[in-house]
């Protein structure tokens, strides 16, 4: 559904009766989180309405702490547009349906979802912007029909795996920090004549990695949606060592793994955080690489820092204007759902089309075509397919 527009807003704003809307962060933050906060606050006050922040996710619903709630008025929200992290504080232990709960043995997951939607309607919020991944969507959804009145998603995520939405904010942002590092390794990778394998993040999706790969002049990719054969990538680096070139950079996403083998994880989670923490592809790339090729070879992961820091403008402009589409969807009464880029326009889609779903590369997209037309190595590559010209 498109979302119509402020001047029609506006009209159907001065016949409503004032709302007081809730704004949480959830899940791993990613670089947009403030722009987003800013926008749908200025959105709502600027047709008088009140809005607070859930501090952590939804532990400031739930935990009995005084400062759980804050007022977001004209000065909470200023200057902070540029800024990482997110004011409000996110987690990703707080899922309400299997909320950390102190028992007898320690803490143990409870359903809280009850809890929540009674506490909700008790404070007298009227609806609730979910800024988050598909966790959170998903959490969204199910709070839904647990009986919260209203709730517009806002995707974020530096991974860009969300459904439905062609980008998330935050991406952006990553994708420039990994190509930044791109750069900086070709340097010292070609001055010691080694293999650099960089690891790069997006849980079960290869977006960075393949959009960061292009950009900063990697020779090989490796994501999740194209199992590789470490003999593949090794063939590529003794190719372009046959041509004068003694170094080669892979970039590995988090997720990738060889054909037959299995996905590397760092922490497998609990009962709280019920997913994997990825994590060591680079390393066993580049052991089996320095292997089969006899060259010195490192690993480097480059983690939370693809995280860390302010948006770049692009993804400051679409989390302002995710934000201020989300205040717009309550005054426009569209329901429930999920704001999302589709062809450069803003609309809402439902949150049950959204939850659940991961979006990953599609294997006949223009980028990958791209990346295989400059030669570049998936290392799913047939046998004797590198052929020097
Ligand atoms: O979903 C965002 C993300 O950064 C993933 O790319 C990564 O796998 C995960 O979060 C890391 O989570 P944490 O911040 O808990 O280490």
């Amino acid at each position: 559904m498109s979302i119509a527009s402020p001047g029609a807003a506006r009209d159907a704003a001065s016949l409503m009766a004032a709302r007081k809307i809730a704004i949480s962060t959830g899940g791993g933050d990613a670089p947009g989180l403030n722009a987003v906060i800013r926008a749908a606050t200025l959105g709502a006050l600027e047709r008088g309405w009140e809005v607070w922040g859930i501090r952590q996710g939804y532990r400031g619903l739930l935990d009995d702490a005084p400062d759980g709630l804050i007022r977001l008025d004209r000065e909470r929200v200023r200057g902070i547009a540029h800024l990482g992290g997110t004011i409000l504080g996110t987690a990703n232990r707080g899922d309400p349906f299997h909320y950390p709960t102190p028992g007898e043995h320690g803490l143990v997951p409870r359903d809280r979802s009850e809890d929540l939607v009674r506490r909700f309607r008790a404070e007298g919020f009227d609806a609730l912007i979910s800024v988050g991944g598909d966790g959170s969507m998903r959490i969204a959804h199910q709070l839904l029909q647990r009986g919260l009145p209203l709730v517009i998603g806002v995707p974020k995520t530096i991974d860009n795996d969300v459904c439905c939405t062609d980008l998330t904010f935050g991406f952006d942002t990553a994708v420039s920090i990994a190509t930044e590092a791109l750069d900086r390794l070709h340097t010292t990778t070609e001055a010691h004549e080694r293999i650099m394998v960089v690891e790069v993040m997006g849980r079960h999706a290869g977006w960075i990695a393949l959009n960061a790969g292009i950009a900063g002049g990697a020779d090989a990719i490796l994501i999740p949606e194209i199992p590789f054969r470490f003999e593949a990538i090794a063939e590529k680096i003794r190719l372009r060592e046959s041509r004068g070139r003694r170094f080669s950079i892979v970039v590995a996403a988090e997720g990738a793994y060889a054909q037959g083998g299995e996905l590397i994880i760092k922490d497998a989670g609990d009962a709280f955080r019920r997913t994997a923490v990825l994590g060591g592809v680079a390393e066993r790339v580049a052991k089996e690489l320095a292997a089969r090729t006899g060259k010195e070879a490192r690993s480097m992961v480059l983690g939370h820092l693809q995280r860390g820091g302010g948006p770049t403008t692009a993804d400051r402009l679409l989390a302002l204007r995710f934000g201020a589409a989300a205040a717009r969807c309550l005054v426009e009464d569209c329901g429930s759902g999920m704001v999302a880029l589709r062809s450069n326009r803003i609309e809402l889609v439902p949150l049950e089309e959204v939850a659940g779903k991961t979006k990953t590369v599609p294997l006949d997209s223009d980028t990958v075509v791209t990346a295989r037309e400059m030669g570049l190595c998936f290392g799913d590559e047939a046998p004797g397919h590198f052929v020097a010209p």
